[in-house]
This record gives structure tokens, C-alpha cells and sequence, in this order.
């Protein structure tokens, strides 16, 4: 995938595997320190990934930016489309348990998206207090037909990136979309279909209490930034600006932390931003240490 010079793991305790696993990503390590080329150090990818600054961590060990990241103030810029709204968990909803949560949500008809569907998309993976919860935007035909969550190209992209950092699918993660139907076309859900199907995920992250939420890709960065009561203005941000910063989330069980990413199927598309989104997996996996 990549044709860039071999990477530099100086420092960081990443085992062959990984190191083939973020190569694979299109992802090269670098350190201020290390005597690489001037050339290199133009590299997007080289740019976009932070040096290690304190011990290595448990599992696996990355390198922790060097001070804990805010979340810049709103702009004044009005949004460029509408956005999704913020929404509460219906009552109807806060009683349920996992079991009956998924039952709900399979049995659901409550936009139009449940007439072309196959297979409602739940999500798959650790539902036992998992570590992690990454949100995608919403089933593509793949995952439609087998009602599993990124089984397609970005899917496999996103195996990718939870290897890198120690991760697999089902192992200390949950994956779910947004959306548990497939938009026709795999258009951008409405934002009616948005408000339908929000309080699922809310209830979803209720249930599941995941330490950390990872949101892909803009629509599930705005849509998780609504949950968490971020304001309008800065949810319209573009993701380049809403990246690299860590959000909170307030439920029921305390706030939890919200980092957002690039889209596995933008990245596929924009193999020069897999840096970046190394980068956020950083500070994301550092937010966790720090919390632990
Ligand atoms: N893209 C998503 O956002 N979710 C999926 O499940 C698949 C592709």
C-alpha cells in the first residue's frame, strides 16, 4: 500500500506484527531526535505523528502527546448543511437491556430505512464493559446483507488500525454505526433518520460503558458531538478541526471521553491523512492510559 522508506520505531515498543500492521496502514513512525532527511520530515504522515513522550504503555505501548488536549472554543462559522440534532434517549428506550435493546432495535420500523433493509446492524464485538466503542456512520450493502458493522473495504481497514494498537474486533471493542439501517445508495442518513435512530446509540453507550469512544468519519463525529451536548458551531466544524481534541461525553455513569477520526473509507481514499488518524489513535489510546 505504501512505497514510503522503511520506518523508524526508535522508542517505541511495537512488535513486528504492529509494525507491519501500520506500514500496511501507510503510517511511518519519526522522532525529532531521529537523523532522518529533510525530505522526510515534510511527509504528511511523518508530521502527523507525535513523538513518544513518557513510558511506554501496557497495551500496546504508544506515545502520549506531551500535554492533555482542550476543546477549542466555537466559531463563529455557520454550519455548511444541517446537522444532526441533539437528542435524548426516549424513555421508552432507558428501561431496556442489552438483550431487549437489540431486540428493539431489530425489530425497529420507525424510519423508512427498515423497508430496504436486509439485516438491522446493531454492532458487533465486547459488550462486557469494553474499552472501546468506534462509531461509524451507517451499514454499507456489505454490511447490510451480513448485519455485521465494517465487513467491506473500510472495514478491513479499520481491523487494520485495532491491530496496530493492540486491538481486534471483539476484544476489548465494540463497533457500531449512527444508523442500524443502510441508506439507499449509501446516501448520508437524513437527519430525521438521525433523531430516530440516535437513542439507540445513546442507549448503546449507556449499557456498554465503554472507557473511551472513538467517532469515524465527520457525520459520526457530529452526530456523537450531539449526544455529548456540543454546541452547533463547533459540530459544523470540519473534522480536520474537530480532530486531534478530546470531547466529553456526560451519561448516566460519569463523562466519557470522545475522540474523533478520519473515516477508514476516507483513508482509503486519502492514503496521505492514515498519519493523522495514527496520530488520534495516539491520543486516544493516551487518553486511556491517563484514565486508567
Ligand atoms: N461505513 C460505516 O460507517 N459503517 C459501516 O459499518 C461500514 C462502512
Amino acid at each position: 500500500m505504501s512505497d514510503t522508506p522503511p520506518v523508524l520505531t526508535q522508542g517505541l515498543q511495537l512488535d513486528e506484527r504492529q509494525r507491519a500492521m501500520l506500514a500496511e496502514m501507510g503510517v511511518r513512525l519519526w522522532w525529532p531526535e531521529a537523523d532522518v532527511s529533510p525530505d522526510a520530515l515534510t511527509d504528511t504522515l511523518t508530521e502527523a505523528v507525535p513523538p513518544p513522550a513518557a513510558a511506554p504503555v501496557a497495551r500496546p505501548p504508544v506515545a502520549a502527546p506531551a500535554a492533555a488536549p482542550v476543546v477549542r472554543p466555537a466559531p463563529a462559522a455557520a454550519p455548511a448543511r444541517p446537522l444532526p440534532p441533539v437528542v435524548a434517549a426516549p424513555s421508552s428506550l432507558s428501561h431496556l437491556d442489552w438483550a431487549a435493546l437489540q431486540d428493539s432495535m431489530k425489530a425497529c420500523t420507525a424510519c423508512a430505512l427498515s423497508q430496504g433493509r436486509s439485516h438491522v446492524v446493531p454492532g458487533v464485538g465486547d459488550t462486557d464493559r469494553p474499552d472501546w466503542l468506534v462509531v461509524g456512520e451507517a451499514p454499507g450493502e456489505q454490511e447490510d446483507r451480513q448485519g455485521e458493522p465494517f465487513v467491506g473495504a473500510a472495514g478491513q481497514l479499520l481491523d487494520k488500525m485495532l491491530f496496530a494498537m493492540g486491538l481486534a474486533r471483539g476484544e476489548r471493542v465494540f463497533i457500531t454505526n449512527v444508523i442500524k439501517c443502510r441508506p439507499p445508495h449509501n446516501r448520508n442518513p437524513e437527519p430525521a433518520e438521525v433523531a430516530q435512530c440516535s437513542p439507540f446509540l445513546q442507549r448503546q453507550i449507556e449499557l456498554l460503558q465503554p472507557r473511551i469512544v472513538l467517532a469515524v468519519g465527520r457525520f459520526a463525529a457530529q452526530s456523537v458531538l450531539a449526544l455529548a451536548g456540543v454546541d452547533e458551531a463547533t459540530r459544523a466544524q470540519p473534522l480536520g478541526k474537530l480532530r486531534g481534541q478530546v470531547f466529553r461525553l456526560p451519561t448516566a455513569q460519569g463523562t466519557v471521553p470522545v475522540v474523533v477520526s478520519y473515516h477508514p473509507a476516507y483513508l482509503l481514499r486519502s492514503p496521505a491523512e492514515k498519519g493523522k488518524a495514527w496520530a488520534d489513535l495516539c491520543l486516544a489510546m493516551a487518553q486511556l492510559e491517563r484514565s486508567a
